[in-house]
C-alpha cells in the first residue's frame, strides 16, 4: 500500500465493525469538528459518506508525529481537506449512529496532514438547511458537496449507464451528433451563434437532433441513440431549462407496436435497478382525447380521481350568457363546452368541515385568479346547501330541470361544490386540469414520492395539427416531421377536416410528467412538402431550411420513428425530486442565466468586430 500522505486506504462510507483494529489512511472534507475534554472528533466526508475520527491523546502517544497530529487537529475548520491514518476501533455503547453506514466504528487518528485549508463555506454543508437559492447556485461547487445532490448526479450517471447497456443490447448504435447546426424546430425559439469565417452567417444550436437522426436512417443505421445535448430559447419553468439533455431514439422498420416494448423494458430495468420497484408492462395507453376529457391535460396524473366531467348536455337551452356563449358553434364550425370537478365530502379529510364549507369565497377567487392565467375567463361554483339548495353566483339562471339534471349527473349530495368552466375547449381543458391538480394537492390525495406510486401509460393519437387562433394558421402540435395516422392520409393531402387529423405520435406520461415523446415520421418527400405548405411555411422557406433535407428523403428513405426522453425529468422522477435543477450539476436560473459563472455577459469589441456582429440596444 501505498504511503504517499495524498492517498487513502478506503472511502470515508466503507468502514465497519469487519476492519476492527486495522490500520486506514481516509482523505475527505471536515464535515464537522467537536471538541469533548481532550478529545476531538471530526466527522471526515467525501463522496461516499461519512466517518467519525478521533484524536484521542491517551492512546496517541507521545511519538512526534501524534503530538503534531493532535496539535493540527485542532486547528482544523469546516471544509479543510486532510490525510489521516490511524485505527479502526469500535464506538463506545450508547454512541454508536444506526442511521450512519460507518455509524458502529471511529478511526482513532494518530497521523494527519492538511492537504487544503479553506475559507468559512458562505453556508453550511448539510442537507436540511434553508440557505436561499440564489446563494446556493453562486456557490454551486460547495452546494453539490451535499449528499443530497451527489447523490442525484450518481442517480443519473447510473440511470444513463443502464440506458446504454440496454439500447446497446438491442443493436442500437450512439451516434454523436452536432451542435453547430441548422435550425431544428421543436417550437422554441432558437440560440444562434455567430460565425467568424462566413461574416454574417450563423449556426443554430440544435433544439434537439430531430433533423440528424432521421438523415441517420436514411444512411441506414437502422437504430440509433444519443445521449444528446438540446438547447431551447423558451420560457422556464421548474421542468424546463434552456439546455438540457435528451435519450434520443431512431429506429427504421418499426412501428409503435415493435418499439414500445423496448422502451417499456428500458424503464422497468431503470425503475428495478434503482429503486428496487417493478413496473408492469405493457403500460396503458390512453387516447389523447380522453386524457383531455377527463384529466384536462395531454400528461395526466392518473393516481388520483377528481376527473372532469362534461356538464355541455345538461346546459344545452341555458339562458346563463357564459354557458350559451361557450356552447355556440364559432366561424371555424367549432363548439366549446361546460365541464366540471365535483368535491364531494368524502373528498376533504375526515373532521374538516362539508367540502362546501372547506372552501371560502376568498379561496374561490384565488382559484379563479389563477386560472385566468389558462385564459378561463371566470370560474362558476355551485355548493348543495344542508337542504339541497343550490347555493351560486348564477343560481338564478338554473330552471328546476337543470338542477335536477346536474344533481343526478353529478351525484350531488348535501355538501358538495361543483366547480364549473364554461369556454372553448382549450380554455376548459387547460383551466380544469390546472384546477384538478391545485384541488389535488389542496385536499392531499396527491402521492407523495415516498408513496412509491409510479403510474406510467402512453398517450397516444394526438391531432397532427393545432390552430392558433392569433396567428391563423395551423401549427404542428409534435414537430413538422410527424407522420398523420394512415387512416387520416386522404384528409391530410386534400386538406380537409384538419382539425380530426390524428399524428403517429406518443408521449410517456409518468405521474403527471410526459417524460418522453416522439412519433413515426413521413417518408416521402411529396408528403414532407405537403406537411410544410399545411403549416404555411412556403416552398422557397422550405428550401431554405430544410433543403437538404427534402432532397435527402429522395434518395431511399426507409420508415422510420422513434421518441425522445428528457433525462432531467426521468431522473428527478427517480430520485423522488421534482425541480430538474437538483439533477443537474450547473442548471441555470429561470432567467436563463448562471450566476457562479456569471453567463450571459457582454464581450469585447475586439471579438465582436472579429465575428462582424455588431450590438444594437434598444430600449425595453
Ligand atoms: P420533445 O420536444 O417532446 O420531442 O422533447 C422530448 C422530451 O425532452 C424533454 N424536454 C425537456 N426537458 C428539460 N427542459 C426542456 N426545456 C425540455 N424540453 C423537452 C421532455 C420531452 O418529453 N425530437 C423530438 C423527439 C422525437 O420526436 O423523437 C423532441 O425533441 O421530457
Ligand atoms: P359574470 O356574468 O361575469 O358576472 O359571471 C358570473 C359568474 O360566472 C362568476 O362567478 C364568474 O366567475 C363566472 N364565470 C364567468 N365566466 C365564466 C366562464 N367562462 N366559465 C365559468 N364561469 C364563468
Amino acid at each position: 500500500m501505498s504511503q504517499k500522505k495524498t492517498q487513502r486506504s478506503h472511502t470515508c462510507g466503507e468502514l465497519g465493525v469487519n476492519h476492527l483494529n486495522q490500520e486506514v489512511m481516509l482523505c475527505g472534507w471536515v464535515a464537522k469538528r467537536r471538541d469533548h475534554g481532550g478529545l476531538i472528533f471530526i466527522d471526515l466526508r467525501d463522496r461516499y459518506g461519512l466517518t467519525q475520527i478521533v484524536f484521542d491523546p491517551e492512546i496517541m502517544g507521545k511519538a512526534a508525529e501524534a503530538i503534531e497530529a493532535f496539535e493540527k487537529a485542532g486547528k482544523l475548520r469546516s471544509e479543510y481537506v486532510l490525510w489521516c491514518k490511524g485505527k479502526v476501533r469500535a464506538r463506545p455503547d450508547g454512541m454508536q449512529n444506526t442511521k450512519l453506514v460507518t455509524g458502529q466504528i471511529e478511526v482513532a487518528c494518530h497521523d494527519l496532514v492538511i492537504l487544503s485549508e479553506a475559507q468559512t463555506p458562505p453556508f453550511p454543508i448539510e442537507d436540511d438547511i434553508e440557505v436561499a437559492e440564489q446563494l446556493r447556485l453562486q456557490y454551486r461547487y460547495l452546494d453539490l458537496r451535499r449528499p443530497y445532490l451527489q447523490n442525484n448526479l450518481i442517480t443519473r450517471h447510473k440511470m444513463l449507464q443502464i440506458v446504454r447497456q440496454h439500447l446497446d443490447a438491442h443493436s442500437f448504435i450512439e451516434v454523436e451528433t452536432p451542435i453547430l447546426y441548422k435550425s431544428t424546430p421543436e417550437g422554441a425559439r432558437d440560440f444562434i451563434v455567430p460565425s467568424r469565417l462566413s461574416p454574417g452567417q450563423f449556426y443554430a444550436l440544435p433544439q434537439s437532433p430531430q433533423t440528424l437522426k432521421q438523415l441517420l436512417m436514411i444512411s441506414g443505421m437502422d437504430r440509433y441513440f444519443q445521449i444528446a445535448r438540446c438547447f431551447r430559447d423558451e420560457d422556464l419553468r421548474a421542468d424546463r431549462q434552456p439546455e438540457f439533455s435528451q435519450i434520443d431514439i431512431e429506429t427504421s422498420f418499426l412501428d409503435e407496436e415493435s418499439l414500445f416494448p423496448i422502451l417499456e423494458e428500458m424503464v422497468q430495468k431503470l425503475w428495478k435497478q434503482i429503486l428496487k420497484v417493478d413496473i408492469k408492462a405493457p403500460f396503458l395507453r390512453m387516447d389523447y382525447r380522453e386524457a383531455m376529457e377527463r384529466f384536462g391535460s395531454d400528461k395526466p396524473d392518473v393516481r388520483f380521481g377528481l376527473e372532469i366531467q362534461d356538464i355541455s348536455d345538461v346546459f344545452s337551452k341555458s339562458t346563463f350568457q357564459v354557458f350559451s356563449n361557450a356552447l355556440t358553434t364559432n366561424a371555424r364550425g367549432i363548439q366549446g363546452s361546460v365541464r366540471a370537478i365535483v368535491v364531494h365530502n368524502g373528498d376533504v379529510k375526515s373532521g374538516a368541515a362539508s367540502a362546501a364549507d372547506s372552501f371560502s369565497r376568498k379561496d374561490l377567487d384565488d382559484m379563479t385568479k389563477h386560472l385566468s392565467a389558462y385564459g378561463a375567463k371566470g370560474l362558476l361554483w355551485i355548493k348543495i346547501q344542508p337542504d339541497g339548495e343550490m347555493q351560486s353566483p348564477a343560481a338564478k339562471f338554473f330552471t328546476v330541470e337543470e338542477k335536477a339534471a346536474l344533481v343526478s349527473r353529478l351525484n350531488l349530495k348535501p355538501g358538495s361544490i361543483v366547480m364549473i368552466v364554461a369556454d372553448k375547449n382549450k380554455v376548459v381543458f387547460d383551466s380544469l386540469g390546472a384546477l384538478r391538480l391545485e384541488l389535488g394537492a389542496r385536499l392531499g390525495v396527491i402521492p407523495k414520492p415516498e408513496d412509491k406510486n409510479f403510474a406510467f401509460l402512453w398517450v397516444v393519437n394526438f391531432p397532427l395539427l393545432e390552430f392558433d387562433d392569433k396567428e391563423g394558421r395551423y401549427f404542428a402540435c409534435h414537430h413538422p416531421f410527424t407522420s398523420p395516422r394512415p387512416e387520416f392520409y386522404d384528409d391530410f393531402i386534400h386538406g380537409t377536416n384538419m382539425d380530426a387529423i390524428q399524428a403517429s405520435a406518443y408521449d410517456m406520461v409518468l405521474n403527471g410528467v410526459e417524460v418522453g415523446g416522439g412519433s413515426l415520421r413521413i417518408y416521402r418527400s411529396d408528403v414532407q412538402a405537403a406537411m410544410f405548405k399545411l403549416l404555411g411555411i412556403s416552398p422557397e422557406e422550405a428550401k431554405l431550411k430544410f433543403g437538404f433535407f427534402m432532397e435527402a428523403l429522395q434518395f431511399g428513405t426507409p420508415p422510420h420513428g422513434g421518441l425522445a426522453f428528457g433525462v432531467e425529468r426521468l431522473a428527478a422522477l427517480l430520485c423522488g425530486v421534482r425541480p430538474i435543477r437538483d439533477v443537474m450539476a450547473f442548471p441555470k436560473t429561470q432567467k436563463g442565466t448562471d450566476i457562479m459563472a456569471g453567463t450571459p455577459s457582454e464581450v469585447s469589441k475586439e471579438q465582436l468586430h472579429e465575428l462582424n456582429v455588431m450590438v444594437v440596444k434598444t430600449p425595453k
